[in-house]
């Protein structure tokens, strides 16, 4: 029996154990008796009709918009988000403007359901396609709706090779696009439509599939029916998935569901998470000391996943390792799926490492592999930049918007550092990024030229550019950073120093634009300061450049969760005058919304809430326009695409950057030397080619609402409601078939080839259909 008939069995037998009881038929009472049995799956219609059930919040959830609009005054970008520059590729979004929209929304009644409301505040986030921004309404995070193989498939590797012709009904790569600028958070369209498919450097550190096609936060619709060149089709059903660790039992309608899921009391939530961290044993990884330039075996361990060789060197979290080519003497690899790690100082002793054994084995050519980086902790780019470069000065300045309460807090908190400091010496004193309050107290950042700001006033500025007001450009203090936090070589410790392994023109990038963050801080000094080159890899089948850093270019997430404690700390800690004038400025509600705004967030995650901006743009050195690096594109300096080859061994993708790079040059035809990439010359303003901005058709952008229109959206990409989501399709009832391939098309060069996961697991293992298009 399918998982589909057990399950819509045992709908049947809820519904009829129940048939007297009226309140037993409301959908979330039908859940509940599907619970319990510990079930983490659900029919995913039953699941949405339950969500829609939950009554509006209105009140409270004006209140909730109210103390949004706090926090996005801290996102960095916001006026350049309602008004892009040239290098924006998605259309831009005017934020503050959606929130009005959705207010007047819910004055008006436009709502019927808790859902329906916070599902657009979540998209209105969505929409400007920033990692670092984010907000994830608590009945939003109950469940994700997945797609799921109903056949057997092999346990590990590759499933099948099929070729693919339409989705849906539509054509491929149309409803691809679509489904990616739906679920993508990228701000390249192809970085988010590599993120549709498997990424195995993903898979190789984290364990478990977390590719867009797989999961998503839109119902999808109860199936997906994928047919095949020959005609036949396969339908792959949509099931709920419970994120939540709460259960469903219990539950007797809409009401019952708000109050089990949507009535967090962030006290009580941070007093538990305090209690839960403070009784842990404190990480382990902190004692790991450095270990010296000196090389190791080359014998190798054990590698991450299949789909590796053995490297000389892997850190314990897998974020980080090292590789000595097989069949090529020249080059090594070091690979770095993230840069987010319970043990910095292990990481960067595995790149200390193998820069040393590449050395010793007179390897010339360093291919880094960021593909999969989203990114992670700050200070490990700079620790990474000065390996490879130990005398070069690594640039990253970067501004802050210069708003009314980042000024106020900044002020008084610079003002009344001693107190502040004695009443919360966890602020002041850095936690693992070492920059808590690095924009709030003037004395913490440096001058662009590495000096000291002597006031507040001359560190916030502000500055004015054309799309708004900004702080001074300032960097981090990296001596009292690497005393601080974690060690950066040649900072704070003395003496310590080790040689240049490889000159610039010796290492590649090797991206597939999911880079964002850390990622994006470490590719912009390698391709800016050092002119180093990068290679993109996948991306929409077009012959045509592409972007090899897609995410977020922004250079610090900051929690909302954070901010907040900031400024109540601050106003805590401030005489009683300065207490009136932000009463008096800010008013007495601000705090209030905040924390509602905060209480309606998913409780989770490494910032608390789900919910955060991103709150420092990383600006190019000598850009006389500090334009935000997210409005810069940036092409890659050659791109190619995965074969089916690539997907099972890494090392041929490896050895395709280096063929590329050092070999026969072979790119995909016109994705080289646009002139905003490094071979190109670097032209700041070039913009995106005409190319980025196809979508094949498949237009579907995030939308707020079928009745919102132009008035917060401004860009070139208009029209089109998402084709991809809330639609179930026009399945035949063919049934399924689960064909058997030959393999016959296991190098197709040249073309491009999708890896399709029709199977959530937990497990280590994946299965994989490979798609032809
Ligand atoms: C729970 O498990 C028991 C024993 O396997 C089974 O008899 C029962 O039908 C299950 N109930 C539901 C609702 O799945
Ligand atoms: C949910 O459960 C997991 C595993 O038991 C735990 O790590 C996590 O902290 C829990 N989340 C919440 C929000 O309680
Ligand atoms: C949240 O919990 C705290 C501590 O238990 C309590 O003092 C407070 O009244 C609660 N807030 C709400 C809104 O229930
Ligand atoms: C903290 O832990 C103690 C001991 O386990 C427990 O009694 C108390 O209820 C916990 N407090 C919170 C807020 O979870
Ligand atoms: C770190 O400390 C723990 C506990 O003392 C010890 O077991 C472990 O071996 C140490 N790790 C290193 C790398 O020294
Ligand atoms: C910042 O605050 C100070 C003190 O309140 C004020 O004088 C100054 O005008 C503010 N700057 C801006 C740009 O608002
Ligand atoms: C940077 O921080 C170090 C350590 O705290 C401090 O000694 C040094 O003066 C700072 N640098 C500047 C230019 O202020
Ligand atoms: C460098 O540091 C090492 C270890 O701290 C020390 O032994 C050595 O004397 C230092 N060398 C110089 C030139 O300061
Ligand atoms: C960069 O590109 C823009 C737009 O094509 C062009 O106007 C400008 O002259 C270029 N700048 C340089 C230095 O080539
Ligand atoms: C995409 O947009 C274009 C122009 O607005 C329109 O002609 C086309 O039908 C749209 N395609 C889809 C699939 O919505
Ligand atoms: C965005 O909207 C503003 C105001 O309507 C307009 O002035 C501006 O030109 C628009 N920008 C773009 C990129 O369309
Ligand atoms: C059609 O192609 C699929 C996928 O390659 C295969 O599974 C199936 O057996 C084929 N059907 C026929 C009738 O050839």
């Amino acid at each position: 029996m399918s998982l589909r008939v057990a399950l819509v069995a045992l709908a049947a037998i809820a519904s009829s154990i129940h048939a007297q009881d009226e309140a037993s038929r409301a959908p979330c009472s039908q859940l509940s008796a599907l619970s319990t049995n510990d079930t983490k799956f659900f029919p995913a219609d039953l699941a949405l009709s339950c969500l829609r059930s939950v009554p509006l919040a209105r009140e409270d959830d004006l209140v909730q918009l109210s103390g949004l609009r706090t926090f996005l005054e801290f996102q960095s970008d916001l006026d350049y988000l309602a008004d892009p520059t040239v290098g924006r590729i998605y259309p831009g979004i005017d934020l503050l403007a959606g929130l009005d929209e959705l207010t007047s929304m819910l004055e008006d009644d436009t709502y019927e359901n808790e859902y329906d409301f916070q599902m657009d505040v979540f998209k209105l986030f969505s929409a400007a396609y920033d990692g670092h921004l984010s907000y994830i309404p608590d009945i939003v995070d109950v469940f994700a709706f997945g797609r799921l193989q109903s056949e057997d498939l092999d346990d590990e590797g590759i499933a099948d090779y099929f070729s693919l012709i339409s989705i849906n009904g539509q054509d491929v790569v149309a409803w691809l696009n679509s489904y990616a600028s739906q679920n993508g958070r990228s701000q390249d369209p192809d970085a988010n439509y590599n993120q549709v498919f498997v990424n195995i450097p993903k898979v190789a550190y984290q364990a478990a599939e977390t590719d867009y096609f797989a999961v998503s936060r839109f119902y999808q619709g109860d199936d997906t029916v994928l047919t095949f060149a020959n005609e036949s089709t396969l339908d792959v059903m949509t099931r709920a998935q419970l994120l939540s660790n709460k259960t469903l039992e219990g539950l007797t309608d809409g009401a019952s569901f708000f109050d089990r899921f949507c009535s967090n009391n962030l006290t009580e939530m941070i007093l538990a998470q305090a209690n839960a961290t403070g009784t842990a044993p404190l990480q382990t990884a902190t004692n790991v000391t450095r270990v010296p330039y000196e090389s190791i075996s080359t014998e190798g361990v054990a590698p991450p996943h299949p789909a590796y060789p053995s490297p000389i060197a892997i850190s314990s979290d897998k974020s980080v390792a090292g590789y000595l080519s097989e069949t090529n003497s020249d080059l090594a690899i070091l690979s770095v799926p993230s840069f987010s790690t319970t043990s910095p100082v292990e990481f960067e002793n595995v790149v200390r490492q193998l820069l040393a054994t590449a050395s010793e084995t007179k390897r010339t050519k360093l291919v880094i592999d960021l593909r999969g980086n989203g990114g992670g902790t700050i200070f490990l780019a700079y620790d990474l930049f000065r390996q490879l470069f130990p005398t070069e000065v690594p640039y990253g300045a970067g501004n802050y918007r210069a708003s009314e309460l980042h000024n106020f807090t900044g002020r008084v908190a610079s003002e009344n550092i001693d107190a502040l400091g004695a009443a919360y010496p966890e602020l002041v004193k850095s936690g693992v990024d070492g920059v808590v309050l690095n924009s709030f107290n003037y004395r913490e950042p440096l001058t662009v030229d590495n000096e000291q700001f002597t006031s507040w006033e001359e560190f916030f500025g502000p500055q004015e550019t054309d799309r708004g007001s900004f702080t001074s450009l300032n960097r981090f203090n990296l001596t009292d950073i690497s005393a601080t936090t974690i060690p950066i070589l040649g900072y704070a410790d003395g003496n310590t120093t080790q040689p240049r392994t490889f000159a610039p023109e010796d290492i590649v990038l090797l991206h597939d634009g999911t880079c964002a963050s850390t990622c994006a801080i470490f590719s912009e000094l390698m391709s800016s300061q050092m002119s180093i080159s990068s290679i993109a890899a996948g991306g929409r089948p077009q012959k045509a450049p592409m972007q090899a850093v897609g995410g977020v270019k922004g250079s610090q997430v900051q929690g909302m969760f954070i901010l907040s404690t900031i400024v109540s700390a601050v106003l805590a800690a401030a005489p009683p005058i300065e207490q009136l004038a932000f009463i008096s400025t800010f008013g007495t509600s601000i705090l209030t919304a905040t924390n509602k705004a905060l209480s309606r967030a998913s409780f989770g995650g490494t910032l608390l809430v789900k919910a955060s901006v991103n709150f420092r743009n990383d600006i190019r050195r000598g850009d006389v326009d500090k334009t935000p690096l997210q409005y810069v594109y940036q092409a890659a300096d050659c791109r190619f695409f995965y074969t089916a080859t690539m997907y099972v061994d890494q090392a041929a993708v490896w050895d395709k950057a280096y063929d590329a790079t050092w070999g026969s040059m072979q790119c995909v035809e016109g994705s080289t030397s646009h002139p905003s990439s490094v071979a190109g010359g670097g032209n700041i303003t070039a913009g995106p080619p005409e190319t980025a901005r196809n979508f094949f058709g498949g237009n579907a952008s995030i939308v707020l609402g079928d009745d919102l229109g132009t008035i917060w959206r401004n860009g070139s990409l208009e029209g089109g409601r998402g084709s991809g989501s809330g639609n179930a399709s026009n399945s035949s009832g063919n049934g399924s078939t689960e064909g058997n391939s030959d393999g016959k098309q296991d190098d197709k060069s040249g073309s491009n080839v999708l890896a399709v996961p029709l199977v959530l697991t937990s497990s280590l293992t994946i299965s994989i259909i490979l798609l032809f298009v």
